[in-house]
């Protein structure tokens, strides 16, 4: 069973707010999606990997993977204007002979290698499957207006989900040609439309994925935490 990853790291990190693209963002003296690869290296599951990156700045990334030695990072493609595009890019040019595709976000530093390994040593079950974690906090819908609140969710059963995502290739491949939503935040959600069953399995609260400044500090924390 042959199985490859696409990393979509093609976004603007417009909430970041940095002066460098969001991949290149610097935890702990590395740029971030430096972490995010190297967690791949490590994972004896993942054959290889494909690399989705800004049009703008392929040359970049082309250098840092052999700086870094990013051995399993096969191709690296253009991104699109949303995730959804960017993932759908990157699925044309996974092998022809891959079996299951892994989907993980370049903005997730902090995946564990071996929490990776023991989803995929059990992937063969399984459609889809994707790692979550229970929402702590309530959750209220509001009138961004008004600012009111209109309800509480009830929390019960409300899960946060994080990637890494795994599919059979041929159901996510579907799922995108389908193209029933245009800014899916995950690829579960559009194989969730064609009615495949995702299972759940619980990852790590610390699987953080940095979105806002505050979460680069968080996210050092965590990567020097797992060092000690
Ligand atoms: N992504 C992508 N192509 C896009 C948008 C997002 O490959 N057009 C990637 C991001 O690079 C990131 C992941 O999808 O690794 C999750 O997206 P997010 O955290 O929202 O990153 P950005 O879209 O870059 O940030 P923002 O939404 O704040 O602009
Ligand atoms: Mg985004």
């Amino acid at each position: 069973m042959k199985i490859q990853a696409i990393i979509p790291a093609a976004g603007s990190g417009v909430r970041l707010k940095s002066d460098v693209p969001k991949p290149f963002i610097e935890l702990n003296g590395k740029p971030m999606i430096v972490h995010t690869l190297s967690i791949f290296e490590r994972c004896q599951h993942v054959a290889s990997v494909v690399l989705v990156v800004p049009q703008d700045h392929m040359a970049e990334f082309e250098k840092l993977v052999g700086t870094h030695k990013l051995h399993k990072v096969i191709r690296i493609v253009a991104g699109g204007d949303t995730r959804q595009v960017s993932v759908y890019n990157g699925l044309q040019v996974v092998d022809h002979d891959t079996d299951i595709v892994l989907v993980h976000d370049g903005a997730r530093p902090l995946a564990e290698a071996t929490l990776i390994d023991r989803i995929l040593s059990q992937a063969g079950n399984e459609q889809a499957l994707v790692i979550g974690v229970p929402l702590k906090p309530t959750v209220k819908r509001i009138d961004p207006e008004a600012m009111l609140v209109k309800e509480t969710i009830a929390r019960h059963n409300l899960w946060e989900i994080q990637t890494p995502q795994i599919f059979r290739k041929e159901i996510l491949l579907k799922a995108h040609e389908a193209n029933v939503a245009k800014e899916a935040t995950d690829d579960a959600m559009l194989v969730e439309k064609m009615g495949v069953k995702v299972r759940i399995i619980e990852g790590s609260y610390d699987n953080i994925k940095v979105t806002t400044p505050e979460d680069v500090a968080l996210a050092e924390f965590y990567l020097n935490r797992k060092k000690a």
